[in-house]
């Protein structure tokens, strides 16, 4: 008969209210020895919350904590420790101007006075040696990728004894690969007899790493399941409540006429390398024009370029015929081009001003909202709401800083401000970057319903997905420079992958072989 199989961490019934939020609502959740339990749900579920009353870093309004069948409390994150749990936040909790090493013993209460320095490294540099991580312990912080910080994380935890690992969304800084790599440490740690809470909201890792699952929605656990026992569609489906679309449903294309016009554009970037040599394009009304590529191959100097952010060394952008090289941003905005940046908080929204202010960017010194040079806060407020109540943005009180929003809402209050500035071209740079499968389907969805209204879309994304579902024209950018434009016809992931590689000279090879190959 099979060993049922030991339960190490049991919270029952566990509620915290946030102002204004029940961010847990009675939630149970099991972690059973060796296993990678993952906790799944939209920005905003309260899978955070819940994890960090595991970490002893908030306190429960209601419920119980068992690990090993006794029940604890847990005030703090060294109480947490030392029931061999150990937490690495979504943001790290690093000191970027110390060292490895000194990250490592900071905050170490229960430690002895002296801390033997040659002997810390030593076990540093032995839990870095056993996962592969290549982790130096005399370096700084700031020295390191984000991939090496997240591994300093690790080590940290590891170090201090924990053997139950709570990894809050870890993959959302790491590229595939890099995730690839990861999840196989996972999986050495889970064969060590580690158990494992893996948060994301990413269905297709973890139908690749879980061994249960637990959806959360709005506060609530929807249900525990066994990977083997369900699917992306059916987890998709308990996360956001209802049926997803994993498909677009698009209308014919209507080509108005020319609305963006690049000619031969030149631009450096800030360490005074030319990264765009030459780009030309045009796009036309009711279209979207995606341009793929690997980050960094010039795609936001590109944009930046466009929106009058950035000066262009060379070469001339028209809008609706206009010259606009050169012009300020906002000179560019008025004449009707409307910009969605890759970064939500830098460029995009003032993080520390509220949903109704940022809102109101873009229209704040015309009527309504402006009156005799005020600004009327009534009707500010007003036109607030109607976007939010339009855009279902979840935002908790008018007033609150933007930057307390989920990163969805957040997007959706930037996406929403700028399209009803009814723009003639609308450049959108990762528009569903970081985003849950709700928001990115409502993003893809509004992206779609403006190329239906005439409106002419730049989308610019490392997704390929998205690139192919959306795009009515793919343009291929390599090293600042389009490679091949080509309608969404007679584009493919292979052609495109090849560009996107800058293997150009391979393309005239692979199309000979096509027509063989069907014969065969
Ligand atoms: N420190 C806090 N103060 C107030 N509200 C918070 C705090 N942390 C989280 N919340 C709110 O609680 C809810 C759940 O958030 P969170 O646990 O971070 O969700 P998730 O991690 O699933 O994205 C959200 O509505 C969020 O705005
Ligand atoms: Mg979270």
């Amino acid at each position: 008969m099979q060993k049922t199989p030991e339960t190490i961490v049991r919270l029952h019934h566990i509620s915290k209210y946030f102002p204004g939020v029940l961010a847990n609502d009675k939630v149970d959740f099991d972690l059973r020895k060796g296993e990678i339990h993952t906790l799944l749900g939209e920005n905003g579920a309260g899978k955070s919350t819940l994890m960090n009353i595991l970490d002893g870093l908030y306190q429960p309004d209601e419920g119980e904590i068992y690990i090993n069948g006794r029940r604890v409390r847990l005030h703090t994150p060294i109480d947490a420790m030392r029931n061999g749990i150990g937490m690495i936040h979504q943001h790290f909790m690093l000191v970027e101007t110390l060292t490895v090493l000194e990250n490592v013993i900071l905050g170490i209460k229960s430690e002895p006075f002296y801390i033997n320095k040659k002997q810390t490294a030593a076990r540093i540099l032995e839990i870095s040696d056993r996962y592969n991580f290549g982790i130096d312990p005399s370096l700084k912080i700031w020295q390191l990728s984000v991939g090496e910080q997240q591994k300093v994380e690790i080590i940290k935890t590891l170090f201090r004894g924990a053997h139950i690992l709570i990894l809050d969304e870890p993959t959302a800084v790491l590229t595939p690969q890099e995730a690839d790599a990861f999840f196989e440490i996972l999986e050495q740690m889970t064969g060590e007899g580690k158990s494992i809470i893996f948060i994301s909201h990413k269905l297709n890792e973890v139908m690749k790493i879980s061994d249960r699952i637990t959806v959360m929605r709005k506060g609530k656990v929807i249900g525990t399941v066994n990977k083997e026992d369900t699917s992306e569609e059916n987890l998709a489906e308990m996360m956001v409540g209802r049926k997803v679309l994993f498909s677009l449903d698009r209308k014919p294309m209507q080509r108005g006429e020319e609305a963006l016009k690049l000619e031969n554009v030149q631009a450096y970037n800030d360490k005074g390398i030319k990264a765009l040599k030459g780009v030309s394009l045009s796009i036309r009304g009711g279209e979207i024009f995606g341009i793929a590529g690997v980050s960094g191959n010039g795609q936001r100097i590109l944009s930046d370029a466009i929106a009058g952010l950035r000066p262009v060394s060379g070469g001339k952008i028209y809008l609706k015929g206009k010259d606009i090289t050169g012009l300020s941003p906002r000179e560019i905005t008025r004449l009707g081009l409307c910009y969605v940046p890759p970064d939500r908080l830098k460029m995009g929204l003032v993080p520390n001003l509220s949903s109704v202010e940022n809102a109101i960017l873009r229209c704040y010194t015309r009527p309504p909202v402006c009156q005799s040079c005020f600004i009327n806060y009534a009707k500010a407020t007003h036109y607030a709401e109607k976007l939010i109540e339009e855009y279902d943005i979840m935002v908790p009180r008018r007033d609150a800083p933007v930057k307390l929003l989920s990163g969805g809402n957040m997007q959706k209050l930037l996406f929403a401000r700028e399209v009803s500035e009814q723009p003639e071209v609308l450049v959108a740079v990762h528009p569903t970057r970081g985003l849950d499968i709700g928001a990115t389907e409502f993003i893809r969805k509004e992206l779609v319903k403006q190329r239906n209204n005439g409106v002419a879309v730049l989308l610019i994304s490392e997704d390929l997905d998205e690139i192919f579902m959306l795009s009515d024209r793919i343009g291929v950018i390599f090293e600042g420079e389009i490679l091949d434009v080509m309608d969404i016809e007679e584009a493919d992931f292979e052609k495109v992958g090849l560009l996107m590689a800058g293997l150009k000279e391979k393309l005239p090879n692979m199309e000979e072989a096509t027509p063989a190959a069907r014969q065969a």
